[in-house]
């Protein structure tokens, strides 16, 4: 019968060898997720973690090059994690590096990457349902990114249906980037450089956005922000702001073991909590959820 220790060792040897020839094939996925789950077991106490892991994560050279997707979330390129460049990699799935495909192929399909395309789906629809009720509407998109998201809410418009978009992003490389993607639809969508901690809101809003934001942020930080999203909506108005679900994220290992891609997974009681605390009610707060149930969505009307 195989012992802790073997079955330890087996998963290294796995994982060396899938790193040795240059990342999974789609028959070593299994063998990939099972490796790291049984090395990552014991956390930080497992010498097997400590002594030879470290190691086995210098020597993947894609984890060091913002070429490949890990190497970009690594290596933070813009000096901060999830940057518009690496939201835009996984929204259009671009693969930059032939060396680098196996990893790179394996990294989108991961669930979490996945999610992130969700939630550009799930943006897309509560948009077309409020347009379909409202079809003259404001939209304050904090921390835009790339705007891809955006772009495709635009894309979808009817006629007659209009949308006035303010952004506040405090990455001038994401508002250069995000302002040629939605170069078509500029005379509706003005981008505002600042922190969003920093912003005062000088006119009311149908919906307040923010996605990729509030996972960065500790509960302090979470609440001020949502107190603050609450006085820029405007009555019969709606705050949406999306968070990654600390019950339910199958990635999570693998993006920080070899991402460093550490964010702030709240359960959905977490979010109804903090919604509270920043003196919402009850009966003004819903969560919601795409379908990998990875990005949790805490509604409040206004
Ligand atoms: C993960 S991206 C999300 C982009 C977009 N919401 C999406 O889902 O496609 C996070 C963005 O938040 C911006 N950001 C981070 N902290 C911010 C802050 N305090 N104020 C404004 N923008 C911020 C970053 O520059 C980055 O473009």
């Amino acid at each position: 019968m195989d012992t802790e220790i073997n079955i330890r060792e087996k998963a290294l040897e796995t994982l060396k060898k899938i790193i040795a020839n240059g990342g999974p094939t789609e028959s070593d996925y299994q063998d990939l997720e099972f490796s790291l789950g049984t090395l990552a077991m014991d956390g930080q106490q497992s010498s097997l973690v400590t002594q030879q892991f470290a190691p086995v994560i210098s020597s993947c050279d894609f984890l060091f090059d913002k070429c490949s997707l890990m190497g970009h979330i690594r290596t933070k390129p813009y000096g901060y994690a999830g940057d518009f460049e690496i939201i835009e990699r996984i929204y259009q799935k671009r693969i930059l590096k032939e060396d680098y495909r196996r990893w790179d192929t394996y990294s989108l399909k991961h669930p979490a990457a996945q999610a992130v395309r969700n939630r550009k789906k799930y943006f897309k629809t509560l948009l077309r349902n409020k347009l379909t009720q409202n079809p003259s509407m404001t939209l304050l998109n904090i921390a835009s990114g790339p705007a891809r998201d955006l772009l495709e809410v635009y894309q979808d418009l009817q006629y007659k249906e209009r949308l006035e978009t303010t952004c506040i992003e405090m990455d001038a490389n994401a508002i250069a980037y995000a302002t040629a993607v939605t170069a078509p639809f500029t005379a509706h969508i003005t981008f505002i450089h600042k922190n969003v901690f920093r912003f005062q809101a000088t006119t009311t809003y149908d919906l307040v956005w923010s996605a990729g934001l509030f996972d960065y942020f500790d509960d302090k930080a979470f609440i001020l922000l949502l107190k603050k999203f609450g006085t820029w909506v405007k009555p019969g108005g709606e705050i949406v702001v999306g968070n990654f679900n600390d019950d339910h994220n199958p990635s999570r290992l693998f993006m920080e073991l070899f991402g460093e891609w550490h964010l702030n997974h709240r359960t959905e009681q977490n979010l109804i909590n903090l919604a509270l605390e920043a003196g919402f009610h009850h009966n003004q707060i819903t969560v919601g959820r795409e379908s990998e149930q990875i990005n949790l969505f805490l509604h409040i009307k206004i």
